[in-house]
C-alpha cells in the first residue's frame, strides 16, 4: 500500500475502511489551486529566510506548476490512501523533483495549510458571489426604470393595502441585495487573514517571515495567535450566515414571483424558458425556477447550522472534525452561484401584465388612506377621518363598489368636508404620485432611486 508521510510511528497498516472513511481527497481536491499557491509562497519565504536553498525553492515552485497543469488536464491520479489534497500534492511533488520536495513541509503543518487554502478559496468565491449579486441588482434597476410608473397593489398581510409602483417594489429588493453585498464584504475582511506559520498549533522553531508570505498571498496580515489561527472557523460561519440571509432574500423574492405568476394574480408572466410543464396536466406552466430557489434556501440554512454545530464543542486547537467544514462551504457557494445566475436571467425575461395589476389595485379600497389624508387636509382630525372613511368603505363593501365609484352625495353623507376634488386623490396615479419624498413610491422617487443605484453600481 501507499507509504504514508506520517507512517514512522505506526506498526500496523491503516484499516482499509478507515482509510476511506477518514479521507477527504474526494472533495478537498477542489482546493488544489489554493494549495499549490500556498505551498509556492511558503517555499519562497523559506528560501528568502535561508531555510531552503534558492535551487530547492525553484524546483519546488516549478514542480508545483507542472502538477497544477497535470491536475487541470485531468492527468493527475488522486490517491485515497494519501488522504487529502495536501498529501497528494506533496507526494506527487517529491515523485516529480526528488529530495527538494521533502523539504517543502519545513515549518508547516496541514493544520495551518488547510486553513490557508480555505481562506484563499473563500476569498475568491466571496468576490464572485458579490459580482453575481451586482448583476442581479443591475437587472432589477433596469426593470425598475422600465416600470417606474406601473401601478400594482402593495400588500400587508397579503391583503391589498395601498397602491405602489412596480419600480419601487423592485428597488426594495435592490436594497436587500445591497446589504447582502455589504455583509459579504465585511466577512471578507476577516477571511483575509493568514494562518500560515501557525504550523500544527504552537508556531515553529524556524526563523520564518510571516509578513512576507502574507504579502505574497495577498492576505491583509498574518493571524495573531497560532492556536486561534489553526482552529478558527468563524470566518466560514460568518460567510455562511451572510449566505443564509442572502438565500432567505432570494427565497422570499421567489415566493412573491410564484404568487404573482399564478392565474389568480396574473401580475407577471415568467418567460417559458424558466418554467416547465406537467407530465399529466396539459395546461400547466409551473414556476419551477423560483420554487427551486425557494427550496434551495433550506440547504444553505442547514449548512450554517452544520458549521455552528461543528464548532460548538471543539477544544483548541485543530481537531479532525474540521475536515467537515468543506462540503457545506462548497455546497453553499455552488448553490448561490447557480441561484444568482438563474435569478438574474429570469428577471431579465420577466414581463408585467399592467392591466391585471391595475385591476387588482382598483379593488380592495387601496386609496382609503388617501381619503383619510384628504379629510385631514380639510381640517378633520386623523382619528375622526379614519372612522369616517371606515364607514364609507363599509358602504362600498355592501354595495360592491370601490370608493372612487361612490357618488359625491354618498361620500358627503359621511362628511360635509368632502368636495368634487376628492375624485382626483382617489385615483391610483394620484395616490402614488402624492408619496413624493425620499424613499416613497412616487414614480419620480423611483427614478431618483434608480439614478442613485446606477451611480453606486458604476462606482463599485
Ligand atoms: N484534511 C484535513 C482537513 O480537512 C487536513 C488537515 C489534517 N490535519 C491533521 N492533523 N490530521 O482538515
Amino acid at each position: 500500500s501507499t507509504q504514508k508521510p506520517w507512517a514512522g510511528r505506526f506498526n500496523e497498516p491503516t484499516d482499509v475502511f478507515v482509510e476511506a472513511f477518514t479521507a477527504s481527497v474526494g472533495f478537498d481536491r477542489r482546493l488544489y489551486r489554493q494549495d499549490i499557491q500556498g505551498s509556492q509562497a511558503h517555499a519562497r519565504m523559506l528560501a528568502r529566510q535561508g531555510i531552503l536553498s534558492d535551487s530547492e525553492c525553484d524546483a519546488i515552485v516549478a514542480g508545483l506548476e507542472r502538477i497544477k497543469t497535470r491536475i487541470e488536464q485531468n492527468k493527475f491520479s488522486w490517491s485515497v490512501p494519501l488522504e487529502d489534497v495536501h498529501m497528494n500534492i506533496e507526494a506527487a511533488l517529491t515523485a516529480e523533483i526528488g529530495d527538494a520536495g521533502k523539504r517543502l513541509h519545513t515549518g508547516r503543518s496541514r493544520n495551518d495549510q488547510v486553513a490557508t487554502d480555505i481562506r484563499l478559496w473563500l476569498r475568491e468565491e466571496v468576490d464572485e458571489i458579490s459580482r453575481a449579486i451586482r448583476r442581479l441588482q443591475q437587472v432589477l434597476v433596469d426593470l425598475a426604470e422600465r416600470e417606474a410608473a406601473t401601478i400594482l397593489p402593495g400588500f400587508t398581510h397579503l391583503q391589498a393595502a395601498q397602491p405602489v409602483t412596480f419600480g419601487h417594489h423592485m428597488m426594495a429588493w435592490y436594497e436587500m441585495l445591497e446589504r447582502d453585498v455589504e455583509r459579504l464584504r465585511d466577512a471578507r475582511r476577516r477571511i483575509n487573514l493568514m494562518p500560515l506559520g501557525a504550523a500544527a498549533l504552537a508556531g515553529t522553531t524556524y526563523p520564518i517571515d510571516r509578513d512576507y508570505s502574507a504579502r505574497l498571498l495577498g492576505f491583509d496580515r498574518p493571524a495573531a495567535n497560532s492556536l486561534d489561527a489553526v482552529s478558527d472557523r468563524d470566518f466560514a460561519i460568518e460567510f455562511s450566515a451572510a449566505a443564509a440571509i442572502l438565500s432567505m432574500h432570494l427565497s422570499r423574492f421567489s415566493e412573491e414571483l410564484i404568487i404573482w405568476s399564478s392565474a389568480q394574480f396574473g401580475f407577471i408572466t415568467l418567460s417559458d424558458a424558466f418554467c416547465t410543464g406537467s407530465s399529466i396536466m396539459p395546461q400547466k406552466k409551473n414556476p419551477d425556477v423560483p420554487e427551486l430557489l425557494r427550496g434551495k434556501s433550506a440547504r444553505v440554512f442547514g449548512h450554517l447550522i452544520a458549521l455552528l454545530t461543528l464548532m460548538k464543542a471543539q477544544p483548541l486547537a485543530y481537531n479532525k472534525d474540521n475536515q467537515e467544514d468543506k462540503e457545506p462551504l462548497f455546497d453553499i457557494v455552488d448553490t448561490l452561484r447557480g441561484g444568482l445566475k438563474v435569478f438574474a436571467d429570469m428577471m431579465g425575461a420577466l414581463s408585467c401584465n399592467h392591466a391585471r395589476m391595475r385591476t387588482a389595485a382598483l379593488q380592495g379600497f387601496t386609496t382609503a388612506t388617501d381619503l383619510a389624508d384628504y379629510l385631514v387636509r380639510k381640517g378633520v382630525a386623523f382619528r375622526d377621518a379614519h372612522e369616517i372613511v371606515g364607514r364609507a368603505v363599509a358602504l362600498g363593501v355592501e354595495r360592491g363598489r370601490d370608493l372612487a365609484d361612490l357618488s359625491l352625495e354618498e361620500l358627503r353623507g359621511f362628511s360635509a368636508a368632502i368636495d368634487e376634488d376628492v375624485f382626483d386623490i382617489l385615483t391610483l396615479e394620484g395616490s402614488v404620485a402624492a408619496r413624493d419624498h425620499f424613499g416613497g413610491t412616487a414614480p419620480n422617487q423611483v427614478r431618483a432611486a434608480v439614478a442613485r443605484a446606477r451611480e453606486a453600481l458604476a462606482a463599485d
